[in-house]
């Protein structure tokens, strides 16, 4: 239909203008696959994977699909240009990156023939990655899951748009779910919506389901933003882990014991992600300059993914975090991907006909 057909899906040529978004643990192959496969765009997550392990989830997306997807960097990972030429090798449509890239990094994506998704929180990111010359903004209001910023979707949206004024797409984040918010976002001037959350909670995510079953238990003020889990402000929900974490912040006493246990985690960081105790040191260090933390709260950082790990991948809603959208609050049902998506783009098209019915 022609006016979901928006420039995102031509740009990525997409059926659908839904993404589902990288999320660290949760889009892996079968995710990211069965989206592409059902019409959005699926991105895989690769922040926590070393480059060998990265590249055999593109082949295994790559299966289970013949649809275009993406991959989720981060964009201060130490072998960064090493990952954009792999996956330039392997054919993939872009790269997502959460956290403005400098400049650099996004013109290698596009010399690598990529295109790159930048997620933005402020209308002054938006600007600055439109100048470093990013091929679609992802803009992500407050309510987002994960790492989030302060400004609600209902007004960064607007915002983002204004400065995009056509020139790249932009994908609306944070608090969508349904066909009524895609309806929307397209109102109000977007390409699309991106996201997270609401993946999470479908059949064809991995999320063990008692973890699940927290996040459909969760009502609308059950998460919070928090820095004091890896120093930037990241949204979960407000359980056992959250609370420890952020009694500790003030509690110095266990400051020895958490910093042993933070160090065992940064070492299994270490070797999933094949980065060097060197490279990790040096990560830490620039995590602390640029961002002011105390060397506790770094390596809190360090420890952070492999909280989530415990949660998502390990099946402990207890002792793990769980990074979530607000909107976790409002959904109660475990579609399958290709549910969800052919059910938004229903209620979509409906929602266009109410402005229909009003003219007539
Ligand atoms: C469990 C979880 C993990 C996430 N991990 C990442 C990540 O690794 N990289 C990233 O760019 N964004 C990450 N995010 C943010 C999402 O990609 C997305 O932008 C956000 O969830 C959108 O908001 P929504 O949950 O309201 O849809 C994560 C979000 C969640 C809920």
């Amino acid at each position: 239909v022609s006016w979901l057909d928006t420039p995102f899906c031509s740009l990525l040529d997409v059926r659908y203008p839904i993404v589902q978004t990288g999320m660290g643990w949760v889009s892996g192959a079968r995710l990211t696959a069965a989206t592409s496969e059902a019409g959005g765009f699926g991105i895989l997550a690769a922040v926590t994977l070393d480059p060998e392990a990265m590249v055999a989830a593109v082949r295994r997306v790559r299966k289970r699909t013949a649809a275009g997807f993406g991959v989720n960097l981060r964009p201060d990972q130490p072998d960064l240009a090493e990952r954009i030429d792999l996956l330039a090798a392997e054919g993939i449509a872009a790269v997502s990156f959460a956290g403005g890239p400098p400049p650099a990094v996004i013109l290698r994506v596009r010399d690598a023939g990529l295109r790159s998704i930048v997620t933005v929180g402020r209308p002054r990111h938006a600007e600055k990655m439109l100048d470093a010359g990013a091929d679609v903004l992802l803009a992500q209001g407050a309510e987002g899951g994960g790492h989030t910023g302060d400004v609600p979707t209902s007004l960064l949206l607007p915002a983002v748009v204004d400065l995009a004024a056509g020139r790249v797409p932009v994908l609306a984040a944070g608090g969508f779910f349904d066909g009524r918010g895609l309806a929307a976002a397209i109102a109000w001037g977007a390409d699309g919506v991106a996201m997270g959350t609401r993946f999470l909670l479908t059949r064809e995510s991995r999320v063990p389901d008692e973890v699940k079953r927290r996040y459909f238990e969760a009502s609308l003020t059950d998460s919070v933003v928090s820095r004091a889990l890896d120093g930037q402000p990241m949204r979960v929900l407000r359980n056992e882990a959250y609370l420890e974490a952020a009694q500790a912040v003030d509690n110095r006493a266990g400051a020895w014991r958490r910093l042993a246990g933070a160090g065992r985690n940064a070492a299994r960081v270490r070797r999933m992600t094949g980065q060097s105790w060197a490279q990790l040191a040096r990560e830490g260090l620039a995590l602390r300059r640029r961002e002011g933390l105390t060397l506790e709260q770094v390596s809190r950082a360090a420890d952070s993914p492999m909280l989530i790990k415990t949660a998502l991948v390990d099946g402990d809603p207890v002792h793990g975090l769980l990074p979530t959208g607000q909107v976790a609050g409002y959904l109660a049902d475990e579609p399958t991907v290709a549910e969800l998506i052919d059910g938004i783009v229903a209620q979509a098209l409906e929602a266009g006909h109410r402005f229909q019915d009003f003219q007539d």
